[in-house]
């Protein structure tokens, strides 16, 4: 399968953010890792800190062919209702990923505006929470 990894604002520099939230790995570590627990899928990875970048790489992923869209939207999941469109224009199978447990952090971050456009959202098993997006995308696609 062919699979878009889309990572929003700040998340280039996972290493050096709340490692009780976001655990002790960094973006490229947590590129490696899919890369390395799922050899006969194709990643592509993409991260930007711009909302207009993420709109261009959602909008085009149906046209270059990808089977699937994992999203990181970070900050933007709880502000962007541009990417909430995007999402929603975008057929492909989506699973959002948050690496920490949303439904303990602070209110601000209690609305998801991107995730309910998405297939469903995983929150709270950091690196981990990547590695289960991959595993769900898999059963969504082949059912
Ligand atoms: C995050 C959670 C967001 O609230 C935050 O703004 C991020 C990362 C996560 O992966 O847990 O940047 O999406």
């Amino acid at each position: 399968m062919k699979i878009l990894v889309l990572n929003g604002p700040n998340l280039n520099l996972l290493s050096e953010r709340d490692s009780v939230q976001y655990g002790k790995f960094s973006l490229v570590s947590i590129e490696n890792l899919l890369s390395k627990e799922f050899p006969s899928h194709q990643f592509t990875f993409y991260q930007s800190n711009l909302e207009g970048e993420l709109i261009d790489q959602i909008q085009s992923a149906g046209t270059k062919k990808y089977d699937g869209l994992i999203i990181n939207p970070a900050g933007y999941a709880h502000t962007s209702v541009a990417i909430r469109d995007a999402l929603e224009l975008c057929k492909l199978p989506k699973v959002e990923v948050h690496l920490s447990h949303i439904g303990r952090r602070e209110n601000f971050r209690q609305v998801l505006l991107t995730a309910s456009v998405c297939d469903g959202f995983i929150s709270g098993f950091k690196e981990k929470s990547y590695l289960a997006a991959v595993y769900l995308l898999e059963k969504i696609i082949v059912s």
